[in-house]
């Protein structure tokens, strides 16, 4: 016998440790702007991540690392302004934090009280420990990032599956340990051998979410318009595509600029 999930109106950090609690997985996907994360709220995502993937979506960088928090508060904004129901978090950008725990906290607030989001999230594990608890110190939640952080992609040099080495996965339990110990309410954890991941999700009480970490989490992320197939360029493993938007996209727009070019538009109940 199935038994009903608890309807949630308004997702809260303490939703997602709850929903952990009663084995109800978590659902988290991108948005950046207000028309995008309405759809994603009314469609009954639990978490909107206002990623700094916007750099690479939204902007066509090559890597996350040259948006600003600015341009971060302005996609925050808009989402904010579009969701009744999820939780909305968002990433503190490459260069906001990690010189140290003050302008950690200086970009925090400004993230929290410029565009009304509800949490931020952080790349890192021991090495900006200090960061993460001067803003929670601060009343602000903190949700973690291990496995491949995206914002350190020099630093490695691929985008390679992290921690498939022993002292790796070690260094990562124990980050995940600390990040719960000191206050995080969730982690998400990219590119992870699956089998780490369970492990990981098993030792800590705060619900584990991820993206290319297997099926053994407590939620999965995905970047929005990779899962709509907006973009076929990037097709990793872990991806699955929900939709092939590009193809719906091209055809709709191809149609417009044919009607157009044949005066078929607009017709005789389309005009004033
Ligand atoms: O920026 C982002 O979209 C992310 C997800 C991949 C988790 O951090």
């Amino acid at each position: 016998m199935s038994v009903a999930k608890k309807q949630y109106k308004r997702i809260t950090v303490k939703s997602l440790i709850e929903m952990k609690a009663n084995s109800e997985k978590i659902s988290m996907l991108t948005s950046y702007d207000f028309t995008m994360a309405q759809i994603v709220d009314h469609a009954g995502i639990d978490v909107i991540l206002v990623g700094d993937s916007a750099s690479n979506v939204m902007a066509g960088h090559e890597t996350t690392l040259p948006i600003t928090l600015d341009q971060m508060i302005y996609h925050a904004s808009g989402v904010i302004r579009a969701v009744k129901r999820a939780l909305v978090v968002v990433d503190l950008p490459f260069g906001s934090y990690q010189s140290d725990p003050k302008e950690a906290l200086r970009s925090s607030i400004r993230i929290m009280k410029e565009s009304g989001a509800h949490a931020v999230k952080l790349e890192g594990g021991s090495e900006i420990k200090d960061s993460i608890k001067r803003i929670l110190k601060a009343g602000v939640p903190v949700m973690g990032h291990l496995g491949l952080t995206p914002q350190s992609i020099y630093k490695f040099g691929t985008y390679t599956v992290r921690a498939k080495e022993e002292y790796e996965a070690k260094k990562l339990k124990e980050d995940a340990l600390m990040l719960e110990r000191i206050g995080c309410f969730a982690i998400v954890l990219e590119k992870v051998p699956a089998k780490l991941a369970e492990e990981v999700a098993k030792s800590v009480q705060v619900p584990v979410i991820g993206i290319g970490a297997g099926a053994g989490v407590d939620g999965q992320v995905l970047v929005l318009h990779d899962m709509l197939g907006m973009n076929k360029e990037f097709s990793p493993k872990f991806l699955r595509r929900y939709a092939d938007l590009e193809s719906v996209m091209t055809k709709a727009i191809q149609h417009y600029n044919e009607d157009v070019k044949a005066q078929k538009f607009p017709n005789e109940e389309e005009q004033y």
